[in-house]
């Protein structure tokens, strides 16, 4: 059986995209973050809250690793415009059924690129006063941020180039890539 999805270059709608961060190069990352949150949330019971759609991938990957007790859920970010913000890009946290109240929580998320989406939303999360509150994110683009957020764990430091696969999608596609592909110049 084979065990790799690997095509050195894929095609979606008009644009094509080559390989940039292979899975197996992923999943070792990925497994090196978990023996890491493993140590920093022993016994504490964290709430892991992964970001649909994008992070589904990486937040199951994750969470596959953990030895610790621990819950999962899964929110939403609603984006849309506010009209009164000065980017006119507001988001809101929908689909949190849980009390956050005191309790350890770690926001896993696909990408931080400008920063606004994570800066909203660890924003929000706060205001409802959990015990702690950290950020991991499987690709962070430093060159790209623009708002003061800073993740906790990060799977991969990134150029400022559009990237597909493992959760990221262009147009709605491409997400179910294992690896990790960069838009071809
Ligand atoms: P932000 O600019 O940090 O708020 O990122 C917002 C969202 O843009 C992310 O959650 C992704 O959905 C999307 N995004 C940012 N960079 C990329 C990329 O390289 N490929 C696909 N989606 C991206
Ligand atoms: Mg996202």
């Amino acid at each position: 059986m084979s065990t790799t999805t690997q095509q050195p270059v894929v095609t979606l709608k008009d644009k094509h995209f080559i390989v940039s961060i292979p899975s197996a190069v992923i999943q070792q990352r990925v497994a090196e973050l978990g023996q890491q949150i493993n140590r920093d949330y022993a016994g504490k019971k964290p709430l892991i809250v992964g970001v649909l759609t994008g992070a589904a991938m990486f937040t199951v990957d994750l969470f596959k690793q953990f030895e610790i007790e621990c819950e999962l859920t899964f929110i939403r970010v609603s984006s849309y415009n506010g009209g009164l913000s000065s980017s006119g890009h507001v988001s809101s946290v929908i689909g949190l059924k849980e009390q956050i109240e005191g309790r350890h929580v770690l926001v896993v998320e696909d990408i931080v690129d400008t920063g606004e989406t994570a800066v909203h939303l660890m924003k929000e999360l706060g205001s409802k006063n959990p015990a702690s509150l950290k950020l991991a994110t499987a690709l962070f683009k430093p060159v790209a941020l623009k708002h003061e957020v800073t993740p906790d764990y990060v799977g991969f430091e990134v150029a400022p180039d559009f990237l597909v696969g493992y959760g990221l999608d262009y147009d709605g596609l491409g997400r179910n890539l294992n690896d990790i592909y960069v838009l071809k110049p």
